[in-house]
C-alpha cells in the first residue's frame, strides 16, 4: 500500500498536489514521532515509518521549494554550524536554591506561608533531571529558536541541534499561543549514556564523566549530525512566557495544557497538598532513583498557583516559590588498583586513583582524582585497598575512604615520585603549596596537556580532534603549540595511523569551525595559569578583544571584581612572554576570532527604555507583557520616576498613572502598547 502511494505520488506532475502530499507526509510523520517519542506508544511499525520518511525525502529532494523548517527531514541539519550565536532570554532563566534536609524543606514552606500571610497552597513535586536547561521558542506553532540557559540572561543558540531531539516537537498540535517559550531539561537516558561511553572507549576517546556532561557535550556539537546520533530526550517543566492567549492559573494545568500541544511532560510529577506529602515524594524517589531510566539528582517542589508564585517572587536568581531537594550522594565500594601520576598543563603532579570499574548510580567509574599527596595521606589510602567511592550528580567521582577491615596486609603506601614520570626532571613542592611540580618548563607532558586543554569541550571544543589524536599529532611533531592546529594540512593528517579521508576532513572542519568560538572560550583555552572559564568570561566582558586584554595593566585587571593580584600577575606575565605573543599572532593570522560578539542593536528596539505597567490588560497577562518588553531589549520597573519611558495603563490603573501625568511621562493604553510591541 505504502509503495503504491509512493509510485502514484512521484508520477503526479501537478505542483499543488505534490505540495499537498508533502504537507500530508510531514503531518503524518510528525504525528508518528509524537506517538513514538513523547507518548512512547508507536502507531506504526518502524519500517512503515521509514517508508513514509523515504517518500518525503525523495519528494523534497525533487521539489526543494516545498521544504519547510518543521519537516521531520530537517531534524538533522545538513551543514555544520559555523558557531553558536547568542540568544538573549526575554525572561531570565532562574536557578533554584537547595534544601539539604527535610528540616530545610519545612523551613522553606514555613517562610512561604508567612510571606503569604498564612494562606496555604498546593505544590507540584517533580524530579530534578540531571541534564541541562533549554528554552524553546515557538512562533505560529513552529519551533524557531532553541537556546541553552547560559548565564540565565544570555544562552547559546543551539536550535539546529535541538531540532534533532525527537521528543521536541518541530510543529505543535492543538491550540497554541501565537508566540511563546517553554523550558525544560534535556538529558541523556542512562542506557544511551552507557552505550555512548562504550563506543567512545572502543575508539580510545575520553569518556564522559556523567550523563549531564554527555548531554551538554552532545548539545554543544558544532555539527548537528553528531547531536542527532545521541539519544537525547527532554521533559518540559515550565512555560517561559507567552503572548496572545490567556494561560491557565496553575503550574499543573499549564503543564497539562503544554502536553496537549505535543510537549513531553515528566510522568513522575505529582500534586501534593502538604509539605509532608512533598517529603514523602522525595523519600520515595530517593529509594527508586536507581531504577529510573535517567539520572535524577533530587526533586523540585514548586508552588502550584501562578498568582502565588508571582506574589512570592525571587531573591536574586532564586525564586521563593520553588526549591530543590537534592538526594544524598550514591556510594559503592571497589578496589583501588593503582595510583598513577598525571602531569598537568602547568606542571603539577596529580595522583589519580585507578579503580576496578564499578557502577555508581548507573554510571561506571574507573578513575578518580586524588588531588595531591596530602589527600592520599590524610585518607590513609593504600594501593590495593577496598575503597568507598561516591558520586553526587554533577560532581566528579570521589574516593571517600578506605575500608581498613578489608585489608589483607599486601596493600602498599603511596609515595610521590621525586622525578617527573614523563621527563625525569626533579620534582619539587614549593613552600606553602599542596601540589608537587615538575621543574622542567619544557616538559613534554605540560606541552601535551596544554594542547589537550585547548581542544577540550569546555575550551575550543574541537570535536573532530580527540585526546588520542592530540597525542598522535604531538608525537609526530605536527603540533607543538596550540597555534599549530590551525596550520595542519590534509596530507599531514593522512600520514597518521587510523586517519582516513573522512576523519581528516572531520578534524579539519571542526578546527575551522572553532575559529568562530567565543573570545571567552579562547581566553580560557590559552591555558593562562589561574584563569578558569569564569575568570575568562569576566575578562572578556571588560576587555572585549584580545589586544586590549593583552595590553591590560595589573591595576586594570585588579579593578575587575574577583580578579586578585595573583591572577592579574599571572595574566600580565603570560602576555609578556614572547612565545605567547607569537602564538597569539599566529592564531590571529589563521583567522581565529579575537573579538567578543555583540548582539545586534536592531533586535533591541526598546533598549534602555523603562516601562511601568499599571492596571489589568485584556489581551495580555502582566508576565507576558513584561516578557515582551524584555525580549525587545526594554526593562520593566514597578515605580514611576523621571527615567520612566512609558507608563502603560490598563483597566483600573492605580496611582502610577497619576504620577506619570504629574511628571509628564508619556502614557500608553493597551492598544498603543501592543502596537509599540509589534513595531
Ligand atoms: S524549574 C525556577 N524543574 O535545575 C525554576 N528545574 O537549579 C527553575 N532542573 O537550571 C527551573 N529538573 O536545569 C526545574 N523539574 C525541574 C527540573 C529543573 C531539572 C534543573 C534546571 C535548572 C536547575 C535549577
Amino acid at each position: 500500500m505504502k509503495n503504491l502511494l509512493f509510485v502514484r505520488c512521484v508520477v503526479m506532475d501537478n505542483a499543488s498536489q505534490i505540495h499537498n502530499r508533502i504537507a500530508y507526509l510531514r503531518e503524518q510523520l510528525n504525528s508518528h514521532n509524537y506517538h513514538y517519542y513523547v507518548l512512547d506508544s508507536p502507531q506504526i511499525s518502524d519500517s512503515e515509518y521509514d517508508m513514509l520518511m523515504r517518500e518525503l525525502k525523495e519528494l523534497e529532494d525533487e521539489y526543494p521549494q516545498f521544504i519547510s523548517p518543521d519537516s521531520p527531514t530537517q531534524r538533522v541539519g545538513a551543514t555544520p554550524l559555523e558557531a553558536f550565536g547568542v540568544v538573549e532570554h526575554p525572561v531570565p532563566l532562574l536557578s533554584l536554591s537547595n534544601a539539604f534536609s527535610n528540616d530545610e524543606l519545612m523551613s522553606w514552606h514555613k517562610r512561604a506561608l508567612n510571606l503569604l500571610d498564612g494562606q496555604t497552597f498546593d505544590m507540584v513535586c517533580e524530579l530534578k533531571m540531571d541534564g541541562l536547561a533549554v528554552a524553546l521558542t515557538y512562533i505560529d506553532g513552529a519551533l524557531v529558536t532553541g537556546a541553552t540557559r547560559g548565564d540565565g540572561s544570555r544562552g547559546e543558540n543551539v536550535t539546529e541541534n535541538l531540532r534533532t531531539v525527537r521528543s521536541i516537537p518541530l510543529s505543535l498540535r492543538g491550540d497554541a499561543p501565537p508566540r511563546f517559550e517553554v523550558r525544560g531539561e534535556v538529558f541523556l537516558p542512562l542506557d544511551g549514556f552507557n552505550r555512548l561511553n562504550d563506543a567512545r572507549a572502543k575508539e580510545g576517546q575520553p569518556l564522559f564523566a556523567n550523563p549531564r556532561n554527555a548531554a551538554a557535550g552532545s548539545l554543544r556539537q558544532l555539527d548537528p549530525r553528531m547531536t542527532a546520533q545521541r539519544p537525547l530526550d527532554i521533559y518540559i517543566y515550565a512555560l517561559g512566557w507567552s503572548e496572545g492567549k490567556s494561560m491557565p492559573p496553575t503550574h499543573q494545568e499549564t503543564l497539562e495544557y503544554l502536553k496537549t500541544l505535543g510537549f513531553k511532560i515528566s510522568p513522575y510529577n505529582a500534586l501534593c497538598q502538604t509539605i509532608e506529602d512533598a517529603i514523602q515524594y522525595r523519600s520515595d524517589f530517593e529509594e527508586k532513583r536507581e531504577s529510573l531510566p535517567f539520572e535524577a539528582d533530587g526533586v523540585v517542589v514548586k508552588v502550584n498557583s501562578l498568582e502565588l508564585q508571582s506574589r512570592l517572587g525571587s531573591v536574586a536568581r532564586d525564586p521563593r516559590w520553588a526549591i530543590a531537594c537534592k538526594f544524598a550522594p550514591v556510594q559503592a565500594t571497589t578496589q583501588l588498583k593503582q595510583i598513577e601520576i598525571n602531569v598537568g598543563r602547568t606542571g603539577t603532579l596529580n595522583p589519580v586513583a585507578i579503580l576496578e570499574p564499578v557502577k555508581v548510580g548507573g554510571v561506571t567509574i574507573q578513575h578518580a582524582t586524588l588531588h595531591n599527596e596530602d589527600y592520599v595521606k590524610l585518607k590513609d589510602l593504600r594501593i590495593g585497598d577496598t575503597v568507598i567511592v561516591q558520586r553526587a550528580g554533577d560532581v566528579i567521582p570521589k574516593v571517600i575512604a578506605p575500608v581498613p577491615g578489608k585489608r589483607a596486609g599486601k596493600e602498599t603506601v603511596f609515595k610521590m615520585p621525586t622525578r617527573c614520570p614523563v621527563c625525569g626532571a626533579e620534582v619539587i613542592r614549593p613552600e606553602g603549596e599542596a601540589l608537587h611540580r615538575c621543574t622542567n618548563a619544557s616538559c613534554p607532558a605540560q606541552a601535551l596537556e596544554k594542547l589537550k586543554h585547548f581542544v577540550s569541550r569546555g575550551a575550543m571544543d574541537i570535536e573532530g580532534i580527540g585526546q588520542k589524536l592530540v597525542e598522535a599529532l604531538f608525537e609526530a611533531g605536527l603540533v607543538k603549540n596550540i597555534s599549530d592546529f590551525y596550520y595542519l594540512r590534509t596530507e599531514q593528517l593522512l600520514t597518521l595511523e587510523k586517519m582516513a579521508n573522512k576523519s581528516v576532513s572531520n578534524a579539519l572542519d571542526s578546527i575551522t569551525a572553532s575559529k568562530e568560538q567565543t573570545l571567552a572560550r579562547l581566553v580560557f583555552a590559552l591555558g593562562i595559569p589561574h584563569v578558569g572559564s569564569e575568570t575568562a568570561e569576566l575578562l572578556v566582558n571588560t576587555f572585549s578583544n584580545m589586544d586590549r586584554l593583552a595590553n591590560a595593566t595589573e591595576e586594570e585587571l585588579i579593578a575587575i571584581p574577583s580578579v586578585g593580584p595573583k591572577i592579574a600577575e599571572s595574566i600580565t606575565a603570560f602576555f609578556r612572554q614572547r612565545e605567547n605573543q607569537e602564538i597569539i599572532h599566529r592564531l590571529k593570522e589563521a583567522g581565529v576570532s579575537m573579538e567578543q560578539a555583540v548582539s545586534q542593536p536592531s533586535e533591541r528596539p526598546l533598549a534602555e527604555q523603562t516601562f511601568v505597567l499599571t492596571g489589568k490588560m485584556e489581551s495580555l497577562s502582566r508576565l507576558d507583557a513584561e516578557a515582551r518588553v524584555k525580549s525587545l531589549g526594554g526593562s520593566v520597573s514597578s515605580s514611576v520616576s523621571k527615567n520612566t519611558a512609558y507608563v502603560v495603563a490598563g483597566i483600573d490603573p492605580g496611582s502610577k498613572l497619576e504620577k506619570a501625568n504629574k511628571l509628564g511621562i508619556p502614557t500608553l493604553n493597551e492598544q498603543e502598547f501592543i502596537e509599540l510591541l509589534t513595531l
